[in-house]
């Protein structure tokens, strides 16, 4: 049975591929939520020409959400943005969606395990966790994509790794492992996920790989020829002084974002757990070393 999905984010990084990946269905018509429409059409261009709509509009314009989820089974958010986006938006979508009969929402979450964050420790995740509690409370089904990290910032240039300096850098040993997914991988499960009508409300997690900085330096290295001087910023303890101290800094909140991320990558608190990476025999997930394979240049060393 064909279903409808409306998807908001349709230009974003991520949003882009789950678009790619929900035309690959045969039991999907995807209509597109997009702001500023005329001016992205020929971005959209190779999305409308393999069967995707578009409705014209923003997440605060309530006529065009009516409009837009008309008809829909299914919402999925990728939209990435302030309170007035991740909560206010996406709330008013999932409440004018229930209004109009639609069955489940699949919010911009895309995270590590943002339930099990410390309410105000990482700004991100209370956000998205105030905004799902809220869309919970309209009586949509709601499925929390989790993945962990997107592996691409594991790559060189990324923050961590510097080629051209020859370091990595982390917080504490760079022993702990953290979850992580390709982009790519994240939008492909989330297409399927979106249209199987037998996965339950709730946590949906999954991860191409489990990684580590020091893994990643070692896997880099290998692919690159690059021997990586190991830099550790200092102690979880430094790092929680740092964020507190960036946290101060009211003109730039994602300095202590930041921090806030590299502070749960360390401590764990927000590791996945129930993965299911096997739910579907036909999607096979990336490791790091494939990716990076697949991305870097072998053995660069002149
Ligand atoms: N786990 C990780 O490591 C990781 C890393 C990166 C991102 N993420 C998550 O992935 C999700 C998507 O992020 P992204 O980097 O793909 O975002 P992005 O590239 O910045 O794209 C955001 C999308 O949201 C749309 N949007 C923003 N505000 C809107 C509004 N008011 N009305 C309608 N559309 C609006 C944008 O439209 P315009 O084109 O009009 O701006 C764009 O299509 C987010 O939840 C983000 O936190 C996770």
């Amino acid at each position: 049975m064909t279903q409808t999905v409306l998807l908001a984010g349709a230009t974003g990084m991520l949003g882009s591929r789950i678009a790619h990946h929900l035309l690959q269905q045969p039991d999907a018509h995807l209509r597109l939520l997009v702001r500023n429409a005329t001016a992205k059409r020929a971005q959209l261009e190779p999305l409308l020409k393999q069967g995707a709509e578009i409705i014209g509009g923003d997440l605060t314009d309530h006529d065009a959400l009516d409009r837009a989820t008309q008809g829909v089974d299914v919402i999925v958010s990728a939209v990435q943005g302030g309170p007035d986006v991740i909560i206010d938006g996406q709330v008013a979508l999932a409440e004018t969606g229930k209004r109009n009969g639609v069955r489940r929402i699949l919010p911009s979450d895309y995270a590590l395990d943002i339930f099990e964050a410390t309410p105000g420790e990482h700004l991100m995740f209370d956000l998205r966790r105030d905004a799902d509690e809220r869309i919970a409370a309209t009586g949509l089904e709601q499925v929390n994509v989790l993945q962990g990290a997107f592996m691409d910032l594991f790559l060189p240039g990324r923050g961590a790794i510097d080629l051209d300096a020859g370091t990595v850098t982390y917080w504490g040993d760079g022993s702990q492992p953290i979850e992580a997914t390709t982009v790519e991988d994240t939008a492909r499960m989330t297409a399927r996920v979106a249209l199987d009508q037998s996965v339950a409300s709730g946590k949906f997690a999954f991860a191409g790989d489990r990684i580590s900085f020091q893994d990643a330096a070692r896997i880099v290295e290998a692919q690159t020829g690059v021997t990586l001087e190991r830099r550790s910023l200092g102690s979880e303890a430094d790092l929680r002084a740092a964020k507190a101290e960036a946290e101060k800094d009211a003109s730039n909140p994602y300095g202590a974002v930041m921090l806030a991320y590299l502070l749960y990558m360390l401590d764990g608190q927000t590791a996945l757990s129930e993965f299911q990476n096997d739910r579907y025999p036909d999607v096979k997930f990336e490791t790091f070393a494939e990716f990076a394979a697949r991305s870097l240049p072998h053995q660069r060393v002149a």
